[in-house]
């Protein structure tokens, strides 16, 4: 490096700064040798810059230019040329000039890298691309997604940080805290036989930073979950954080729906127009099927439990007879599109799902009805169904019968994939929407009590509340989630601050006085000491920056991101720990677990 000093990056060079002696500094991306002249593509995070190196470069440089290979790091002195418009490269911002070089250096060389960070689209494995996650890194994708990712938390930050919120940092060493999920824990050596757990987020901190008078309080915090892990999941993931003390609801969404509105202005120069359609869960159940709907396109879900409980088909009437839901949707147009191989195929599309079966009706142009179930259906049901999916010549209806759960599910899975499927979709609109109303809580049939659908601090409505302890399924809580092309990206409440309400739910919930002081003592003692009303909420950053990448993987969007199956393919871990390690923390492995 002595006696060089970069004057650019890779991507900053234009034709207006020709005959201009610069210094440039990068990695090779490309090298094509042609006899004795040589041009290297230099590459670095800003972009690519064609570099020539004439055979006439003084001596040391030209025996150097023939020895650098891909991966090189190299500097070179030049001067920028314009290329003439014949070779001009359109595809590159610095397309239309070259650096001669006068000097060249190699400042390290690289081994031959497992595989080619010059191809575009690489077929490699992605274990392969894991265990060298800084190479793959260094493609101008992923250092795109990487870019997106610093300029979606830097706009955060300055909204956040301009509407009076603090950046306060909570405990990763902690106490497990109540979102639902398996605390990952660390074993304590100092006091041997208790664990921290990791947070699975800062609740309980940030409530308490409201009590302590921060007033508003944000992070970009690293939380911490042992589940199972899918496209859009990774054990140790990042939440944009945050909790304001004296709002109510709308406080909180309008204010979230300004961030998330400069957040896609500020990384992708995109204004999201209009104000985010609210819907209530009951609704979203009914007509979507599920408490995250893509709201882009139609084909909503319609009940006719009713109409059918006394036809002649004996799976919907006795569905209907033992308190399950009969469903459907209609498909319009599908009768074109779909074959009858593929209707007969959804039938398997839905059986994942917990659905026995999936019954159609297909309107023949004629109006008649075409269908395994046509037969057994009377008038009433008939009459019913026209009235919930008015149907036309050429639209498929499809039922499912079952628990209303599974009857949602399998519909609301149904749903999106004939809208994929019938071209139902344009992925340039963004569907925002807020889901309010959740229930306070759900009945869990295998544990045989109630858990809290968000989290046991939610604040039920206060007019709903006298129903706690008579109806608790008929309470509502102040609770929002923020839905994005039928994902949860974001989701919060109205916390409760008042010590009765607290215990009242304590109580629904089954958590004794002594369970809910041994894990949340801190919290409540916190709470009797004059807690402001407060609220908040957390984005999944990860997931935000999935949708601005338009990345099909969470892992796209995370710089040293887990596997499937939680490894670190990189660093190997977890891995196993010295014996020495173990002893000072008072732990002997199990058996099984060492076989
Ligand atoms: P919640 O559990 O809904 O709320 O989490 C907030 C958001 O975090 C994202 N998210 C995840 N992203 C990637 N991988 C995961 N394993 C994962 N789990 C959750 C989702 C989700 O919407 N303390 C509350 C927030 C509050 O009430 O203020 C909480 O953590 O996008
Ligand atoms: P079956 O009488 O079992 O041959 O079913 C007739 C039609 O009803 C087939 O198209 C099945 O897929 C459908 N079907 C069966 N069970 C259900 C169910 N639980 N919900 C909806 N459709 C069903």
């Amino acid at each position: 490096m002595e006696g060089w000093k970069r004057t650019h990056h890779l991507g900053a060079l234009r034709k207006s700064d020709a005959g201009k002696t610069v210094t440039l500094m990068g990695w090779v991306h490309r090298r094509r040798d042609h006899g004795g002249l040589v041009f290297l593509d230099l590459r670095d995070r800003e972009g690519i810059t064609q570099v020539v190196l004439y055979p006439d470069l003084s001596g040391e440089s030209h025996d150097l230019a023939h020895q650098v290979r891909s991966e090189y790091v190299v500097a070179i002195e030049g001067v920028v040329v314009e290329r003439p418009a014949e070779t001009a490269n359109k595809d590159l911002p610095t397309g239309d000039i070259e650096v001669r070089a006068k000097r060249l250096a190699i400042l390290n060389r690289a081994k031959t890298p497992p595989f080619q960070i010059a191809d575009e689209k690489t077929d490699v494995g992605e274990d392969l691309r894991l265990k060298y996650r800084y190479l793959d890194l260094r493609r101008p994708e992923l250092q795109n997604n990487l870019r997106m990712r610093h300029k979606v938390t830097s706009a955060a930050r300055r909204f956040l940080e301009a509407e009076g919120f603090w950046d306060v940092e909570t405990p990763v060493l902690t106490k497990s805290t109540p979102e639902g999920a398996r605390d990952f824990l660390v074993p304590s050596r100092l006091s041997q036989t208790n664990f921290y757990a990791l947070p699975q987020s800062p609740q309980l901190f940030k409530q308490l930073l409201m009590v302590a008078g921060v007033d508003r309080y944000y992070q970009i915090v690293k939380c911490f979950r042992d589940e199972d892990l899918r496209a859009d999941r990774q054990p140790e993931f990042t939440q944009i954080d945050l909790e304001m003390s004296f709002v109510d609801q709308d406080d909180v969404m309008e204010l979230m729906e300004k961030m998330v509105k400069v957040i896609w202005k500020e990384a992708v120069d995109i204004a999201v127009e209009g104000k985010f359609p609210r819907l209530g869960y009951a609704d979203a159940l009914s007509r979507y099927g599920c408490d995250a709907p893509d709201i882009r396109f139609g084909l909503e879900l319609a009940e006719i439990t009713e109409v059918v409980a006394d036809s002649d088909f004996k799976v919907f009437a006795q569905v209907a007879a033992s308190g399950g839901a009969v469903k459907g949707l209609n498909a319009k147009g599908a009768g074109e599109a779909l074959t009858r191989k593929e209707i007969d195929d959804l039938a398997g599309f839905v059986a994942p799902f917990g659905a026995k079966g999936l019954a159609w009706i297909r309107i023949q142009p004629d109006g008649q009805w075409q269908s395994p179930i046509a037969k057994f259906l009377g008038d009433k049901a008939r009459e019913g169904i026209v009235k919930a999916f008015s149907p036309v010549p050429g639209d498929i209806m499809f039922f499912v019968a079952d628990k209303r759960e599974v009857a949602n599910l399998s519909l609301a899975r149904l749903r999106v994939h004939l809208g994929r499927r019938l071209g139902l979709i344009d992925d340039s609109v963004l569907g925002f929407c807020w889901i309010t109303d959740f229930p306070l809580v759900e009945w869990n049939e295998e544990d045989k009590r109630y858990y809290a659908l968000h989290h046991p601090f939610t604040s039920p409505r206060l007019d709903e509340a006298h129903l706690m302890e008579s109806e608790p399924l008929k309470v509502r809580a102040k609770a929002y989630d923020l839905v994005l092309n039928g994902t949860e990206v974001g989701g919060g409440s109205i916390r409760i601050h008042d010590r009765d309400i607290q215990n009242a739910l304590f109580k629904v919930l089954g958590i004794g006085e002594e369970e809910a002081m041994e894990k949340f003592g801190f919290l409540l003692e916190g709470l009797s000491y004059g807690a402001p009303p407060h609220g908040g909420i957390a984005f999944g950053l990860d997931r935000l920056c999935m949708f601005l990448c338009k990345a099909d993987s969470i892992r796209d969007v995370i710089a040293f991101p887990k596997t499937q199956k939680g490894t670190c393919l990189m660093t190997d871990a977890p891995s196993a720990v010295d014996d020495k390690q173990l002893r000072e923390l008072g732990i002997r492995l199990r058996a099984t677990a060492q076989a």
